[in-house]
C-alpha cells in the first residue's frame, strides 16, 4: 500500500487539542470530544499504564501513531509515576507526513516539554533515545511492518491499537492482522482500542484473544479491551453477547495480508451474504431506540 496523498484538514477539539481530518480515508483521526483527552482516557486509562508503570521496565507497541498523541499521553503518564521505568516502544505508520505535520503545526504544544522533544525526535528521524527510553518508529503498512516486530519477538505489555473505522481501513481490522499483532502481545500483557465493532471482537477471539468491554472517552459506545487470558476482563453486556451472533459480527479477511480495502470489504459481504448468522437489524430493533445511528461503524 502506497503513503496517501490526500489533504490532511486541521480541525479543533472539544477540549482544546488540534485533530486531522483525511481526505484519503474520510475520517478525522481522534473523537471530536477532545483528541488529548481520547488519547488520556481510551488508551492510557483503559490499560491502567500508571499502574503498569511501576514496574522496572515497560514495553508498548503503538499501532497507527499518527500524531503520536496516544504514545504521548503514555509516555507522560510514565514520567509522572515513575521515571524510573526503562521504555521500549515500537509504534507503525503509513504516511510519514501526519508525525511531521503535528511538530510543524505544533499541535503538540500541549504535552510537556521531555514528552514533545520525544515526538519531535520520532517524526524526524523514526528514533528517540533517551537514558529511559529506546523508541523506534517503522514507516509503511502495518501489515508488512508487523513482520519486523514480530521478528524482534516483541512482547507488549501494552498495545494502543487506534486504525481508522474498520469500513473505511479495512485492513487493519482483519483476522489475519490482528492474528500478527496478538502474537506480539505479552501473555500478561493488555491491548486496548476504541472500536466496539462486533466484526473486530469477532476478529480478536479468532486470534485467540479474550475481550471485554472498556470504557472509550467521547464516545456512546465502549470500546475493547483484549488479553491471552480473560482473567480481570469487565463481562460483555447481554446486547454486546447478542450482538456478536449476528452478521455484523463476520470478520474482514485478508488472507495474504495484502488485499485493498475495496476487495476485503466485497469478501465480507460476501460472506455476510452466505451466513446462517442473523440478521443485525433483528438486533437492532430489540436493542437501538429507532434512528440511532447504526454503531458498528466505529
Ligand atoms: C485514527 S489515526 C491514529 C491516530 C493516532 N493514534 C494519534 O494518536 O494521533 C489512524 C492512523 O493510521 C494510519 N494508517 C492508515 N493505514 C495504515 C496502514 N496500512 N499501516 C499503518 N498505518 C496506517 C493513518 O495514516 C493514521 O495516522
Amino acid at each position: 500500500m502506497s503513503a496517501p496523498t490526500g489533504a490532511l484538514v486541521l480541525e479543533p477539539t472539544a477540549d482544546g487539542s488540534m485533530t486531522l481530518f483525511s481526505e484519503d480515508f474520510g475520517e478525522w483521526f481522534h473523537s471530536r470530544q477532545g483528541a488529548y483527552a481520547e488519547a488520556y482516557a481510551t488508551y492510557v486509562e483503559a490499560t491502567d499504564l500508571a499502574r503498569l508503570a511501576q514496574a522496572p521496565n515497560l514495553t508498548l507497541l503503538d499501532v497507527c501513531y499518527g500524531l503520536g498523541y496516544n504514545t504521548a499521553a503514555a509516555l507522560d503518564t510514565i514520567l509522572r509515576v515513575n521515571p524510573a521505568c526503562q521504555v521500549r516502544l515500537v509504534a507503525l505508520e503509513l504516511d510519514p507526513r501526519v508525525p511531521r505535520r503535528a511538530v510543524e503545526s505544533d499541535l503538540i504544544g500541549g504535552w510537556p516539554a521531555p514528552v514533545q522533544a520525544c515526538l519531535q525526535d520520532l517524526a524526524s528521524t523514526g528514533q528517540a533515545q533517551r537514558p529511559w527510553l529506546e523508541a523506534t518508529l517503522l514507516w509503511g503498512d502495518a501489515r508488512q511492518r508487523i513482520q519486523t516486530v514480530k521478528a524482534l519477538k516483541f512482547q507488549a505489555d501494552v498495545i494502543f491499537f487506534d486504525p481508522f473505522s474498520p469500513p473505511h481501513c479495512p485492513e487493519l481490522w482483519t483476522v489475519e492482522f490482528l492474528g500478527q499483532v496478538a502474537a506480539c502481545l505479552h501473555p500478561e500483557g493488555k491491548l486496548v482500542t476504541y472500536s466496539c465493532a462486533a466484526a473486530v471482537r469477532t476478529a480478536f477471539r479468532l486470534a485467540g484473544l479474550s475481550i471485554g468491554p472498556v470504557n472509550a472517552a467521547g464516545r456512546r459506545w465502549p470500546g475493547t479491551l483484549a488479553q491471552v487470558s480473560a482473567l480481570g476482563l469487565a463481562p460483555l453486556s447481554q446486547q454486546e453477547q447478542e450482538h456478536l451472533l449476528t452478521r455484523a459480527a463476520v470478520p474482514y479477511r485478508d488472507p495474504t495480508l495484502s488485499d485493498s480495502a475495496a476487495v476485503i470489504r466485497q469478501r465480507r459481504q460476501q460472506e455476510q451474504t452466505a451466513s446462517d448468522l442473523v440478521p443485525t437489524s433483528r438486533w437492532r430493533k430489540r436493542w437501538l431506540p429507532p434512528h440511532q445511528k447504526n454503531p458498528l461503524a466505529r
